[in-house]
């Protein structure tokens, strides 16, 4: 099939390199033109080094590429998914199938990304959300990895387990849209957390018990926004919380790190020089909660310490302090 890849980020990259491994003609779309150039010129993409791209993989800065193509897989980041739709809308092929990769929910609506798309596309395409524990760097490398395939329409998500599926990398279907993408989103928010307990010098404790309970308030949104429990302890959920609160690759943890060692928020997010989803999600998640009536204290005390300059050391203490609890109280299973 011919695919078209919209966003030449790491992410985008390194999907466009497992479907050109798959046998498929690969069309590599950059938003700038200067971005497709250090492409074609280096042979490989800056955030992935040691990354090649064959010569095979098409790169373009020409939006028309999509034309002619069977799928086209959205993975910009999420503030650029309403425009890039709207955008290839006139020249996608009827029935072409749309995949969101991108993680996060529209800012100012609080839409999921399939969501906008759909708005923006119509209902004649098929969309299609990818997700689960995937840093770009190591599918890049090869590296086993493991991801989740979310669509109401069934055969549309197989359709993408086929295009993507291979010997190191695994694409499970489900139909639970809403849980994969809200697990997707609010996961960077607590990821961001998790680097600011390392950057305050709390322990493995700390972090543990955040992830946990991070899960838990993620799980009670995304049930009372429609998502299903079992979705949570997937891969888009539990899968995703532990590879971005863990791992060095996760830029919205990087970025906590900074904000625990005292760089002011908005600076740290300006200084990773790549989208900080987390950051955006955070208000997000908190508008989603007061206007659901869903308990999410981490959320809310994440959204003060990013947007209302409180001290990242006095929020965990006043999150140990909340009332006595029954575990099961404010859980999720
Ligand atoms: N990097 C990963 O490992 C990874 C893994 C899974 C999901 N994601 C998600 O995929 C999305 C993209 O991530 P990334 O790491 O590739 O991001 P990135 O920051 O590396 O780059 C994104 C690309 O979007 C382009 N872009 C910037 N502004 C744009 C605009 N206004 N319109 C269209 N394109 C624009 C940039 O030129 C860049 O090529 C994010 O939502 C991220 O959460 C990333």
């Amino acid at each position: 099939m011919t695919i078209t890849v919209l966003g030449s980020g790491g992410w985008g990259t390194a999907l466009a390199l497992v479907l050109l491994e798959n046998g498929h003609q690969v069309r590599l779309w950059s938003y700038l033109e200067e971005e497709s150039a250090t492409l074609r010129a280096k042979g490989e993409n800056p955030v992935l080094p040691g990354v090649p791209l064959p010569g095979e993989l098409e790169l373009t800065a020409d939006i028309a590429c999509v034309k002619g193509c069977g799928a086209v897989v959205l993975a910009t980041p999420s503030f650029a998914v309403r425009s890039t739709a709207r955008q290839v809308k006139p020249l996608l092929e009827p029935g072409a199938v749309i995949v969101s990769v991108s993680k996060g929910v529209e800012k100012d609506s609080s839409l999921t990304l399939t969501e906008v798309i759909a708005q923006e596309v119509g209902g004649d395409h098929p969309i299609v959300a990818l997700s689960g524990p995937s840093h770009a760097e190591e599918v890049g490398r090869h590296v086993p990895t493991a991801v989740v395939a979310a669509s109401r329409d069934q055969a549309a998500a197989e359709l993408v387990q086929d295009l993507f599926m291979n010997g190191r990398f695994r694409v499970y279907t489900t139909d639970d849209v809403v849980g994969v993408e809200l697990g997707a989103a609010l996961k960077n928010v607590i990821a961001l957390c998790a680097g600011v307990c390392d950057g305050v010098g709390c322990g493995d404790n700390t972090k543990a018990a955040l992830m946990t309970r991070g899960l838990s308030e993620i799980a009670r949104l995304g049930e009372a926004l429609g998502g299903r429990k079992e979705t949570f302890a997937g891969l888009a959920g539990l899968g995703d919380l532990i590879v971005t609160c863990t791992s060095m690759h996760s830029r919205n943890r990087r970025c906590g790190i900074a904000i625990g060692k005292g760089t002011p928020p908005e600076r740290a997010v300006k200084e990773m020089g790549m989208v900080v989803e987390g950051y955006y999600a955070a208000a997000n998640a908190k508008a989603l909660a007061d206007k659901t009536g869903v308990e999410m204290p981490i959320t809310q005390a994440a959204c003060q310490v990013l947007y209302e300059g409180r001290d990242p050391k006095e929020a965990i203490t006043a999150l140990m302090a909340r009332d006595r609890k029954h575990e099961s109280e404010e859980s999720w299973v």
